[in-house]
């Protein structure tokens, strides 16, 4: 067993503080990190003269050694491994002997963890910016089979005025087009190398920290060693995009939640994505973008774990940072998950009814501004059109008819602008098809937005 702590110490750990300490049961996860780290380091090692260059060649091949025991399932590091640094170190003395203890040199786990988790982070930002672009996808490909399918847009959740379905579905392509820039973003600053900071202060012995962070894929080095070990910032940006993708994600899953009810009625849940009762075996459950909703919670809780984590702390490393893995691990695997659920239930789960949709649209009043509209273009003051238009859905209601059913003498009572093409004017699909202000429902808008998705998504790849 190699010891892990200095002569200074000469009893063992109490072995309950030993587990409470230790971290490998998580931070294993950051094992492919450690070892490229470690490789990284210990070639500029053996390039700045530390160690030789032999030692330095021995010392990479032990540790891949060690990567391929991992892949073969025979690497497990003991219960006194109190981390993944150590758990690699102690393995990597039983495998080469003394020349295993140089690893260390000019390097501290202060670094090395920042370092690790670093390089962690970026490869689950790439992944998560491919999630995202596949939910997108699955979104365009939904809102292109559906430019013509009308359904009600809200405000307040009271019936406002019809839209076109590709239009309320590229409202999420967009809220997940800000999350991808965000991610991209925060990218930056995640690929900055603090390797070389050692403990605290930098090292007396010779290194080249731009080597490192070159052969790491880093863009640059902290440049200040203080900063290096103790900056979390971009733990807390990370898990702050993490939050609002999970946002985005929670409001979709709340108008599906909706959507599938039978008071809307929009939409069916199909077998591929649904359960069923335990009890009731007439119902349908919509438990994916349940589960959706209830995780965006966790994700909220680790980025104000982390704000508080951080808020208190004196430079420089404090191991309350250990604390920041299992958060940002938490993060990744639920904000991962629900986006590839999320995408299935686009792709797989949900089918829009149109004919519910297209009874929906033809019997509200969600055509009222149209008809105030029709006025203004008539050269009638906005103001009071809406007065006009206001009473005529009065009479309506009165009467139990829609505006469309209003005969044409009562409209002409109403205002004498009226003419005969006020019905056609109030059919939903005009009323849509109407709106071509710039970003507007307008089937043509509309058009031109998928087309310009489907132009960034195919010269993305
Ligand atoms: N397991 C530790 C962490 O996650 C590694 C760094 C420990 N450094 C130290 N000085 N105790 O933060």
């Amino acid at each position: 067993m190699v010891k892990t702590w200095s002569d200074r110490f000469e009893e063992g750990l109490n072995p309950f503080i030993e587990r409470f300490n230790a971290s490998i049961d998580f931070d294993f996860f950051l094992l492919e990190e450690d070892l490229d780290g470690s490789i990284a380091h210990a070639r500029m090692l053996g390039r700045t003269g530390v160690i030789t260059k032999e030692e330095a060649s021995q010392l990479e091949n032990g540790l891949e050694k060690i990567r391929l025991e991992a892949a073969q399932g025979v690497f497990l590091p003991s219960k006194d491994d109190e981390d993944i640094h150590f758990a690699v170190e102690h393995r990597l003395i039983t495998l080469l002997g003394p020349l295993g203890k140089k690893l260390h040199s000019a390097r501290s786990r202060n670094d090395q963890v920042a370092t690790d988790i670093r390089l962690w982070l970026r490869r689950r930002i790439d992944n998560i910016d491919s999630d995202l672009e596949n939910i997108q996808k699955a979104l365009l490909k939904k809102a292109e089979n559906n430019i013509y399918t009308l359904i009600p847009g809200y405000t307040h959740l009271q019936r406002a005025q019809p839209i076109s379905l590709a239009h309320h579905l590229i409202a999420y392509i967009e809220m997940f087009q800000r999350d991808r820039d965000r991610l991209s973003d925060a990218r930056k600053r995640i690929n900055i190398c603090p390797l070389g900071a050692a403990a605290l202060a930098g090292t007396s012995l010779p290194i080249d920290r731009n080597y490192t962070a070159n052969q790491l894929g880093f863009n640059g080095i902290y440049l200040n060693s203080l900063d290096a070990v103790s900056d979390r910032d971009f733990a807390v940006e990370f898990t702050s995009v993490a939050s609002l993708i999970m946002v985005h994600l929670s409001r979709l899953s709340e108008e599906i939640i909706l959507w599938s009810s039978e008071e809307f009625g929009f939409v069916n849940l199909t077998d591929r994505c649904a359960t069923g009762s335990s009890i009731m075996p007439q119902k349908k459950n919509p438990d994916v973008p349940e589960l959706v909703r209830g995780k965006a919670g966790r994700v909220f809780g680790h980025l104000q774990a982390l704000l508080v984590m951080i808020k208190g702390l004196p430079l420089a490393y404090n191991k309350d940072f250990q604390e920041d893995k299992e958060a940002l691990f938490d993060s990744v695997s639920t904000v991962s998950n629900c986006l590839k659920a999320m995408t299935i239930l686009l792709e797989e789960g949900i089918e829009f009814c149109l004919d519910r949709l297209g009874s929906v649209v033809t019997s509200d009043f969600s055509n009222a501004t149209d008809v105030a509209d029709y006025l203004v273009s008539k050269g009638v003051p906005f103001r009071e059109a809406y007065q006009i238009v206001g009473k005529a859905v009065k009479l309506c209601i009165k009467d139990g008819v829609l505006l469309k059913d209003l005969p044409f003498d009562q409209w002409q009572a109403l205002n004498p602008n009226f003419e005969k093409d006020i019905y056609e004017n109030l059919i939903p699909e005009k009323v849509v098809a109407a709106r071509v202000s710039l970003g507007g429902t307008g089937f043509n808008r509309v058009s031109e937005q998928l087309a310009n998705w489907r132009g960034r998504f195919s010269s993305a790849n």
